[in-house]
């Protein structure tokens, strides 16, 4: 007895520290970032069946559904305080009085998907139910109620002597149910985007359980929250690709004192380093300078880009030294590939505007001795065709310039220097053209 019980203790050890990846997650679901709307920033708690319906109509009639908005997703507060006598979430009676069968159903009708949320602790951050110890039967009601989508938050921690794992336990609890509830049901899985808030590093982890996981601290609509998500994730880019990516928090464009040139940076850095895009504004009141940040095609369709997965990263910070982390003033130069070339974001993190300067061959992605095309993805223009260098004028304080660069042919012959980055530069006959000491 206790000599196969131990055994049985060894197996069960020896399986978990051997345990693969929970979830394949390319499985077809979530390969590219969702895009949708998110009721936190906009209503917090205030949510009911008429605003987030509402909401879903004007994701429609505005058209930010046709350029791929296609999620309505609810956040904290929509249910009962108690779970029902047999156990189960139930739909807050006040807010959905309807049920949440018929909230998805009307969401689908509009041609959207529905998004629900929940947290991986005993409570949700505002005190409602949450689903450890009941991540089973939350998954399957969440698919019951036709949900598509599930938010994964981390407040109401339980103790340890009750939890006895880690982070990555604690969420692959839910991630295992999700996978075991699609296999039987044949249905597809729930997106699951974590919402583990950064400290403990979701970035090298949260592939194998989620489509998203979130990197920082809540957003706020100010400046200083932006600049401060765009510094803590220029350190961690290459977690992003296909299936599993940085999620940078819900977008604040259109809330709050951001001005057009802030919102346009913040919309910019969000589609190019390829998070999750949540629309959060009160749709009843957006503006068509909101609305024509929001629906820019050309960096839309880069954050969707069906080739290339991965994001943008710095090639160079700028006014600080490369590697700073300040939080108000990050990484300046930005480049990344797509499917049609190679993108480029410069970042005016300064309070006043200025001039903004690269070498093309600062990017790796640009080939030496080529010329690039450039598209402008704000003005929606062609600017002309370059080499060697690249000068954006005058971006705005807090602005944001965002190139798409096209191969163009070979660069004319004879351009000096020869080398266009100098170091260890080298003529065939052993003779070096630079004269920098390393
Ligand atoms: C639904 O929520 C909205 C926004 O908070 C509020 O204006 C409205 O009164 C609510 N409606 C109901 C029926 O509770
Ligand atoms: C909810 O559950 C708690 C604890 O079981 C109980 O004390 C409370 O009365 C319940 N509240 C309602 C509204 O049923
Ligand atoms: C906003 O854009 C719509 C559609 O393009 C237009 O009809 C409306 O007049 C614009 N509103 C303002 C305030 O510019
Ligand atoms: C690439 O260009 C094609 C043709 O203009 C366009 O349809 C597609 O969306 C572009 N892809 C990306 C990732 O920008
Ligand atoms: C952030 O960078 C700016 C610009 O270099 C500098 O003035 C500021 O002191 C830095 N902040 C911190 C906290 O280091
Ligand atoms: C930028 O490139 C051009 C060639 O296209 C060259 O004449 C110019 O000196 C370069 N500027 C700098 C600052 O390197
Ligand atoms: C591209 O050209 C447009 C139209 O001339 C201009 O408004 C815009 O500033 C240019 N973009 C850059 C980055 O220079
Ligand atoms: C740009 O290239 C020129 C010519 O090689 C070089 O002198 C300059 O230092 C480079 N600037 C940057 C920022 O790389
Ligand atoms: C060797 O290369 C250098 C730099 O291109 C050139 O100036 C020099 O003439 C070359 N010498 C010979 C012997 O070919």
């Amino acid at each position: 007895m206790i000599l196969s019980s131990v055994a049985g203790l060894f197996t069960s050890a020896l399986l978990l520290s051997k345990a693969p990846p929970t979830v394949a997650l390319n499985n077809g679901v979530g390969r590219l970032p969702f895009m949708g709307y998110n009721t936190w920033n906009a209503y917090h708690c205030d949510i009911n069946e008429t605003v987030v319906l509402e909401t879903a109509r004007l994701m429609k009639s505005l058209g930010l559904s046709d350029v791929g908005y296609d999620h309505m997703n609810l956040d904290d507060c929509y249910s009962e305080k108690n779970r029902s006598a047999s156990g189960d979430i139930v739909a807050n009676k006040q807010r959905f009085p309807s049920g949440m069968n018929h909230l998805t159903d009307e969401i689908h009708k509009l041609g959207l998907k529905a998004g629900i949320y929940s947290d991986s602790g005993w409570f949700t951050c505002q005190l409602y139910p949450g689903s450890f110890q009941n991540e089973a039967r939350d998954a399957k009601q969440f698919q019951d109620w036709g949900f598509d989508l599930l938010k994964y938050d981390n407040c109401a921690v339980p103790f340890d002597s009750i939890l006895r794992q880690g982070i990555v336990g604690k969420y692959s609890r839910m991630a295992d149910a999700i996978a075991q509830l699609a296999k039987k049901s044949k249905k597809p899985p729930l997106i699951f985007s974590l919402c583990e808030w950064g400290r403990e590093q979701p970035w090298l982890w949260g592939r194998r359980f989620g489509h998203s996981w979130r990197t920082t601290n809540d957003i706020g609509p100010e400046w200083r929250f932006l600049s401060s998500i765009i510094n803590q994730n220029s350190f961690i880019t290459s977690a992003t690709d296909f299936y599993g990516r940085n999620d940078m928090d819900i977008l604040e464009v259109g809330n709050g004192e951001l001005t057009f040139d802030e919102a346009k940076s913040h919309f910019t850095a969000w589609a190019l380093m390829k998070s999750p895009l949540l629309i959060s504004t009160d749709l009843s009141q957006v503006t068509n300078e909101t609305l024509e940040i929001l629906m820019n095609r050309e960096i839309l369709a880069i954050n969707q880009d069906p080739v290339v997965g991965t994001s943008i990263s710095p090639f160079r910070w700028g006014v600080n030294p490369d590697w700073t982390s300040n939080s108000t003033h990050p990484a300046q130069y930005w480049s990344g590939e797509s499917q049609n070339g190679t993108v480029f974001m410069l970042l005016n993190v300064l309070d006043e505007p200025a001039d903004m300067f690269f070498n093309l061959t600062e990017s790796p992605w640009i080939r030496a001795g080529r010329q690039y095309s450039v598209r402008d993805l704000w003005t929606h223009t062609d600017n002309g065709t370059i080499f060697r260098n690249f000068t954006a004028r005058q971006v705005p304080a807090h602005g944001v310039v965002a190139l798409l660069m096209k191969d163009a042919g070979d660069e004319p012959a004879g351009l000096e220097p020869p080398c266009a980055r100098l170091e260890w530069c080298m003529d065939q006959n052993g003779t070096r053209i630079d004269n920098i000491n390393f």
